[in-house]
């Protein structure tokens, strides 16, 4: 840590809703970070403590429990063990993962919410929501539905329409609805306990603006644009019977906001670890209450104002608690070129990932560290997945490690020969790597961990270049002295990269230590040439990394390209009929049929189709927008289409088009040429 005067990091990840498994976006946004982070401070030996758990509350839970038909409890058991499972499948090193549903965090969030009741910290207002009269409930934004007062698609949410992706409020749909049942809703007067924020505006000014400016540009300006647009109170209870209960008389079928209480996780969950083992972790309260600890919320975009202005706020108001230092938020991460999302399918399921590339973790990890959206969004793509792995880990580093190794098996028995002389050569290789440790520093220390990593990356380059150009296997024929020292250079810098990938990729450098037979070295080694002491023996060398066939990667695109096409026949609806219309009005279309002759591309169109058709009048020529549907118009030579002969000749690119051919608009927006179900005449008339 570059600033003494804190003695110890907490490091907290968001809490993923336990509504569904965890996918890619997660892992790239928020836990390979924290885990990098937090193994580099372990492996410098400070004090650190790294907090996850699961989000149990909220209305997300209790959608999905009813889009499975099963209760929400079974829900949150079934999803807390899936996610659980896969973070340490994919090593990331909780010291503690627990749940919002812990009774430790009921009652800590409870008491949370009692001492500021009780110190008269919150306001009490009386509002008018919307009643189901049949179930007797209120409602909560997502479930309810209406008609979008911008767009008018008939299922708007009350938070957001989907269709013309507009933010709302319940107030403003047309015929809101249940969008369970479908029941039309009516207003009643309900009354919460906020948390007025607008008493915090100044306080959160300076904290924020004036003594966090190093905070990254992306959180800082989220938080500059809240606090300029002024905060209001915010509704800190809610109407719903999953949840932790009001603790206040009176209060019954009230639970706490799964925003009040899923952050005071990242408190219980501490509490539970340090009470569980105090000898090791010391007491909870060392962690969140000394001015010397130094707290880290990793988190995902979305989240930054509930960790930078709503969460401080209480841990203020509350009055004991330390505030977080830094907020590291990523952006999002996006799965080729398409918005992630868990309703949808569209994701990478961490799950199915180990399963479908066992032992591969740490590919993964880098592949989601070399792209980490840390100042925009990014695009995950199985090609970049497949190239990074090929031609970096595989090419690079696996290659330099494995020749490294191999040639010392080879020419001195699998023992670190002599470091004889070192060349001019040598010392330059060697001065290039000893900054490593300080770069690697600055750029974790600013968390800046896709540079970081590829400074590591550029150490396993130098290592390459460093044998490429020194040939030792050809030089063994001649002067075994000179092999031994490049060998024992080579050997150190492998040794070094498990040091300096440790974080990124502590699968691979647990791998390569056993190679080199070594002990889990410090940080406080990098960048030293003696990690490996003349004589030292090497086990058997392995491939550190395997190549990725195209097969695999073909298998994952099939598997999104059938999701899509799920997704599309889902999403799929009839269009509303059109006004009536009558035999006359119709009677003014002249439909024909005619045979394609002739079909092609129209130069410098990517949407223009060419025909030639014999109409049995002598043959047009039509042009027809629907290009992208053909990629191979010649498909179309010989069928039997149907076509308006009336329409005025117009003129497209330098082209006369007599009429319009009939298509049907397919589901997926693609253009079916109609045709006729046996053969007659040209020229016909349809009707
Ligand atoms: N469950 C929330 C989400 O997935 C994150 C909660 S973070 C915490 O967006 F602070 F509330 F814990
Ligand atoms: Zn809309």
């Amino acid at each position: 840590m570059s600033d003494k005067k804190f003695k110890r990091t907490l490091v907290t990840s968001a809490l993923p809703y336990a509504n569904g498994p965890v996918h890619i976006g997660h892992l790239a946004g928020v836990y390979v970070p924290a885990d990098i982070y937090v193994r580099y401070l372990r492996l410098k030996g400070e004090p650190v403590l790294f907090v996850g758990g699961s989000d149990e509350h909220g209305v997300p839970v209790t959608i999905r429990a009813r889009k499975e038909g099963i209760t929400t409890q079974e829900v949150v058991d079934r999803y807390h063990k899936l996610i659980k499972e896969s973070f340490e499948g994919f090593g990331i090193s909780f010291d503690v993962y627990s749940r919002t549903t812990s009774e430790i965090h009921h009652k800590l969030a409870s008491d949370f919410f009692r001492k500021l009741y009780d110190e008269g910290k919150f306001i009490e207002q009386t509002t008018e929501q919307f009643y189901d009269e049949q179930t007797g409930e209120f409602l909560t934004d997502r479930n309810i539905r209406g008609e979008c007062p911008h767009c008018h698609a008939k299922d708007a949410y009350g938070d957001q329409c989907e269709k013309c992706g507009r933010t709302l409020s319940p107030d403003e749909l047309i015929n809101p609805y249940n969008a369970v049942n479908g029941n039309p809703l009516t207003k009643r007067a309900t009354s919460h306990w906020y948390l007025p924020l607008d008493q915090y505006q100044g306080w959160l000014e300076k904290w924020i603006l004036e003594d966090h400016k190093e905070w990254r540009p992306n959180v800082y300006g989220q938080c500059k644009s809240w606090l300029d647009g002024g905060l209001r109170p915010r509704a800190v209870t809610r109407d719903l019977n999953w949840g932790i209960p009001v603790p206040v008389e009176g209060a019954e079928g009230k639970v706490l906001y799964v925003w009040f209480d899923a952050p005071i996780g990242y408190i219980s969950n501490t509490k539970e670890l340090c009470d569980s083992q105090p000898e090791k972790y010391g007491s909870w309260e060392t962690w969140w209450k000394d001015e010397s600890t130094r707290l880290i919320h990793f988190i995902g975009k979305d989240n930054i104002v509930f960790h930078c202005i709503v969460f401080p706020s209480m841990l203020k108001a509350e009055g004991s608690y330390i505030l977080p230092d830094n907020v590291p938020s990523n952006e999002f991460l996006n799965l080729e070129g398409d918005k992630i999302s868990t309703s949808r399918n569209w994701a990478v399921w961490l799950n199915e990932y180990l399963e479908d590339f066992p032992g591969k973790q740490d590919v993964l990890r880098y592949v989601l560290t070399a792209n980490a959206p840390e100042t925009k969004d990014n695009d995950f793509t199985w090609a970049d997945f497949q190239a990074r792995n090929n031609n970096e880990l595989v090419a690079i580093y696996g290659n330099f490690v494995n020749r490294a190794l191999v040639l010392t098996k080879k020419y001195f028995g699998g023992a670190v020969p002599k470091q004889g002389e070192l060349t001019e050569y040598d010392k330059t290789t060697i001065q290039e790597f000893c900054d490593i440790k300080q770069n690697l520093e600055q750029l974790l220390e600013q968390f800046r961990f896709r540079d970081a990593q590829r400074e590591a990356m550029n150490l396993a380059r130098t290592g390459n270049k460093y044998l490429a150009d020194t040939e030792p296997w050809k030089l063994a024929k001649t002067d075994m002295e000179r092999t031994g020292t490049i060998l024992n250079v080579a050997l150190q810098i492998a040794a070094n990269l498990s040091i300096a990938f440790e974080p990124f990729l502590p699968f691979s450098s647990e791998k390569l230590r056993k190679m080199l037979n070594m002990e889990k070295a410090e940080w406080e080694q990098l960048g030293s040439i003696s990690l490996l002491s003349e004589g030292h023996e090497l086990n058997e060398p392995s491939l550190l990394f395997e190549k990725i066939e195209d097969a695999a990667i073909q298998a994952q695109l099939d598997r999104l390209a059938r999701i899509k096409k799920e997704n599309e026949e889902a999403a799929w609806k009839a269009p509303e009929v059109k006004a009536l219309t009558n035999i006359e009005e119709f009677d003014k279309a002249d439909i024909r049929v005619g045979t394609v002759l002739e079909c092609q591309k129209v130069k410098k169109s990517d949407k223009l189709l060419q025909f030639r058709i014999d109409d049995g009048m002598g043959g047009r020529t039509i042009l027809s927008g629907i290009a992208q549907s053909y990629p191979d118009p010649s498909v179309l030579v010989g069928k039997q289409v149907l076509f308006i002969a009336n329409f005025p000749p117009r003129k497209m690119m330098g082209t006369e088009s007599e009429g319009m051919i009939l298509s049907a608009v397919n589901s997926d927006g693609k253009l079916v040429v109609t045709t006729v179900s046996s053969a007659v005449r040209n020229g016909v008339q349809v009707g």
